[in-house]
């Protein structure tokens, strides 16, 4: 499997990537990532829970499993138990020294037989002190001798009891009772997994056995006692382990716990069943438990196939008399009804996870199409506001972000539709100015033209008059007031041609501080003056400019002059130059401490003919002129005003001018 990361990168590039320059809608791409990351989430989240109920199950049952061969150990041994007691009483009993005597009573035989009945053996057999036998509780065969037998052989010796498992030979089995040797024999049955063997059956028995000696008066051995409990399809331990350890529990038709004892590989005690019910007598253990159980001789923990069921088994070697591992214990617990508890439990689990992908899913759908509804409705009227319908808006449908950014649509294309109205209106103004000052332009330029000669022909004939002698004195006093009438006119006329021919500046290097400087010493001395204080701050650092020094002097003269006379005579003149390094220009200040312009005439100054001035006193050319001046120099005018403080006009001149500046030199 790749690395998640590299799955999650191939992922959201694939996300961001679809449907080429484009991509995917954003709805589409957060509920493929939503779902990317819900999926994903779940899927490891079932994965981990699922193997961890499994171990816990599972686990719980091996616990249990381990508990129970203890269990069932115990059973095994207390029936051990119970066979030496059985030898151990039967070798105190009194009427025993008699029947080693010889004196065998058929009281003494029917209490014996009687005995072993009750106590449930199989095996109460006495021998004399050589191992020979004298008595069997089980059959008549008397003579034989068993002191080869490995329990009998060490009570011989040791003169004290023995007990423990064994094997015993089909041979002896037929002398203890015939029975015994049939019910030992076992066929086996195919077993799969089941550890190849050439043999077909088992004849020899597994036994649990205990032997006692008999002592005479003196403490002299005068025989054995030995009683045993064949295991071979006696089936009292295994049930009991079923009944006390699993309490008998079944589950779907099937005992949920089973008990098995093996003689080496072959069930020879079970309450594992075969298909037909049947106990699974002769089936064989697996291979590989055989090999750790018997051949290691370690238990064995884990799952097992057991017949035709898998079991969570514990299986534990039977070592015999002589310590030699001879069998197998083994208790089991069906998996089944641990795995169908697990099965459920996953079920559960996945159902629950399932139906929170399901509800993500639909919540994520729900929530992207609301997104997506608002965007869309977002793009289509940023789409119609491009195509210049300003009153394009979108509803508000939610008080999220979504709410708030078509709030800030719809200001956005308010504040748009405003300014776009004002530009409108601006531009409609500026036409009709412009229109009006070409217009009046014009106008002046021929009425200047017309009236300049009629003008002349006043002037020059008022001078003849003036040279004739015959007129009074008070006749040339008005000669001469028609003449200085008619200069006056003629100065009018050639501020209009001025102002309406645009004079191309002649243009050279200046020293703009030099100019004002000359400007203020030209008015300085005039009577208009006498009362104002005039301050110069001039920039130092002042740059040579390329300017027309005529039209530039005219400029700053008309602005001089109109301080002065908006100040009647008194007040405070400021001049000021500086240097814009910035901004690579240079700026002359003209400030004066006049009444100011009130908002309504602001607009207007600039405008030819426009004066606030007595007739005789201002034609209202100066400002536009000089406007015009400013401008053929590329530069600005500007000017700010408060009412009863005082005005101040700034001119800039940039320090480079543009083609029709520096470089033309005309
Ligand atoms: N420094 C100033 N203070 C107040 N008003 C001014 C000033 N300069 C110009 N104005 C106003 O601008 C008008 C136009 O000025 P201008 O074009 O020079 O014409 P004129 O001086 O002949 O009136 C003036 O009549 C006056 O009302
Ligand atoms: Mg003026």
């Amino acid at each position: 499997m790749r690395p998640m990361t590299s799955i999650g990168k191939r992922l959201s590039k694939w996300i961001l990537q679809k449907k080429g320059d484009r991509g995917l809608p954003i709805a589409s791409r957060l509920t493929i990532s939503f779902l990317a990351i819900i999926i994903l989430s779940s899927l490891i989240f079932t994965i981990v829970g699922v193997n961890i109920i499994s171990a816990r199950v599972i686990s719980e049952a091996q616990e249990r499993v381990r508990t129970d061969l203890n269990a069932a150990d115990f059973i095994y041994s207390d029936t051990l138990d119970h066979v030496s007691e059985a030898a151990r009483f039967t070798a105190s009993r009194l009427f025993l020294k008699d029947m080693l005597n010889g004196n065998i009573t058929q009281e003494y035989v029917n209490e014996l037989v009687r005995f072993k009945l009750s106590e449930t053996l199989d095996v109460l057999t006495i021998t004399d002190s050589n191992g020979i036998v004298v008595f069997r509780a089980s059959s008549n065969n008397v003579g034989d001798d068993q002191s080869r037998d490995e329990i009998v052989n060490t009570v011989l010796h040791k003169l004290l009891p023995a007990s423990g498992i064994t094997i015993v030979p089909a041979s002896v089995l037929q002398l203890e009772s015939p029975g015994l040797a049939e019910q030992a024999h076992i066929l086996f049955v195919d077993t799969p997994m089941a550890r190849p063997r050439p043999e077909t059956e088992e004849t020899n028995g597994l036994m649990l056995k205990s032997a006692c000696p008999v002592f005479d008066d003196n403490g002299k051995l005068i025989g054995i006692v030995y009683a045993g409990l064949l295991l071979n399809r006696n089936y009292s331990i295994v049930d009991e382990v079923k009944q006390t350890v699993f309490q008998g529990s079944v589950y779907k038709g099937r005992d949920i716990g089973t008990a098995t004892i093996f003689q080496d590989d072959v069930r020879i005690s079970t309450n594992v069943s075969n298909k037909d019910g049947s106990r699974a007598i002769g089936t064989r253990v697996a291979q590989d438990v055989y090999q750790q159980v018997v051949v290691k001789g370690q238990p064995y923990l884990g799952r097992a196939f057991v017949v035709n069921d898998w079991y969570i088994s514990a299986y534990e070697p039977i070592r015999g008399f002589s310590g030699k591992i001879i069998g197998i214990l083994y208790v089991g617990l069906l998996e089944k009804k641990y795995l169908d508890v697990k099965n459920q439990t996953i079920l559960t689990f996945s159902g629950i996870t399932l139906s929170g992908v399901i509800l993500s899913i639909i919540m994520t759908i729900l929530i992207s199409r609301n997104i997506s509804s608002s965007i869309k409705r977002l793009v289509t009227a940023s789409k119609q506001l491009a195509n210049g319908n300003l009153d394009a808006k979108v509803s508000k449908t939610s008080n999220d972000e979504l709410g708030e950014l078509a709030d800030t649509f719809n200001l956005m294309a308010t504040s748009l539709k405003d300014r776009d109205d004002q530009i409108k209106e601006f531009a409609k103004k500026k036409i009709m100015e412009s229109e009006r000052l070409a217009l009046i332009g014009q106008l002046s330029a021929n009425v200047a033209h017309d009236l300049n000669n009629p003008l002349q022909g006043i002037v020059t004939y008022s001078y003849l008059l003036l040279e004739d002698a015959s007129f009074s004195s008070e006749v040339k006093e008005n000669l001469q007031k028609i003449i200085v009438q008619a200069n006056r006119c003629r100065d009018i006329i050639r501020g209009l041609l001025d102002f309406s021919r645009q004079k191309k500046p002649d243009k050279t290097l200046c020293n703009v501080n030099g100019l004002l400087q000359g400007c203020i010493a030209l008015v300085e001395k005039q009577a208009q003056f006498q009362n104002i204080q005039v301050t110069v701050n001039l920039d130092k650092n002042m740059p040579m400019v390329i300017l027309d020094p005529s039209q530039v002097e005219r400029v700053f003269l008309n602005l001089i002059i109109n301080a002065a006379e908006a100040m009647e005579g008194s007040g405070q003149l400021t001049l000021s130059t500086q240097y814009k390094r910035a901004g690579d220009s240079v700026e002359i200040m003209i400030q004066d401490t006049g009444p100011g312009i009130n908002e309504e005439n602001m607009e207007k100054i600039f405008e030819p003919f426009f004066t606030t001035k007595e007739t005789g006193h201002g034609v209202g050319l100066g400002l536009a002129i000089s406007y015009g001046i400013v401008k053929e120099h590329n530069g600005n005018i500007a000017v700010e005003s408060v009412l009863g403080k005082g005005t101040s006009f700034t001119i800039s001149f940039p320090l480079v001018q543009g083609a029709n500046g520096a470089e033309n030199g005309n």
